[in-house]
């Protein structure tokens, strides 16, 4: 299977994207559980491809940026930018809470991507990362979509350990608060079940699909 760049990946996966996927479902209940509650607050969605996430925030203020155009036109509306994860266009610690969801995996070296995110959030405000679980690239798991024709495709995904991450947000001036990990359990049966998957499920139960890292912007 030839692996395709992130960016093309996620123009050909962009008109189908939006159905949860048993990592996304899992990444999602994650992110919920680190809080912080959002209703007064300036979001930053970094890489937050359609701004599904966003658009269910609640926050006083929502902004994404997303490297591929294609994901960003299905949004529609929104205070949505084509960006690079690695050189956000905002000023400096313009939000109190920052996203980075299930990208930084597309992205060779994350340490920019960590400095970026620390910047733009304000001194004592939260950084919240998510990553495909390392354990599970290990144990076989690919990041991948059904193309336009059905064919499976595979997206280029770099592993960074959860001390990589750890020691990169610190290098940014970024504390950790919290670790999570979403794992294979009860709340993904069904959609094992209606891949017709059961026996894969019992047998990947335990194992962890998705890294959620949340951080403090240490105060100068
Ligand atoms: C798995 S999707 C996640 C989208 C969104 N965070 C969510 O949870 O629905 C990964 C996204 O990262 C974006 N991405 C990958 N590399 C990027 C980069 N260097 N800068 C900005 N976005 C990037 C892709 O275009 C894609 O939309």
């Amino acid at each position: 299977m030839t692996t395709l760049t992130a960016q093309e990946a996620y123009r050909l996966w962009a008109p189908r994207y939006e159905p949860e996927t048993a990592v996304s479902f899992l990444e999602n209940r994650l992110v919920a559980s680190l809080g912080p509650p959002l209703a007064e607050l300036r979001l930053l969605d970094a890489g937050c491809g359609t701004g599904r996430r966003l658009r269910d925030a609640g926050a006083a203020l929502g902004v994404g940026i997303d490297l591929t155009p294609e994901m960003l036109a299905g949004s529609g509306g929104g205070l949505l930018a084509a960006a690079d994860l690695r050189a956000l266009p905002l000023h400096d610690a313009a939000f109190d809470v920052a996203w980075c969801r299930l990208a930084i995996g597309h992205v060779a070296d994350p340490a920019p991507v960590y400095a970026e995110l620390a910047r733009v959030c304000r001194p004592g405000g939260t950084v919240v990362v998510t990553d495909f679980h390392p354990a599970a690239v290990a144990a076989g798991h690919r990041r991948t979509f059904r193309d336009a024709d059905g064919r499976v495709r595979e997206i280029e995904h770099h592993v960074h350990a959860p001390e990589a991450h750890a020691s990169l947000a610190a290098a940014a001036g970024l504390r950790l608060h919290a670790r999570r990990e979403g794992r294979v359990g009860p709340v993904l049966r069904s959609f094992y079940a209606r891949a017709d998957r059961l026996g894969a499920y019992e047998e990947q139960r335990g194992l962890p699909l998705v890294l959620a890292l949340a951080f403090r912007r240490v105060v100068p």
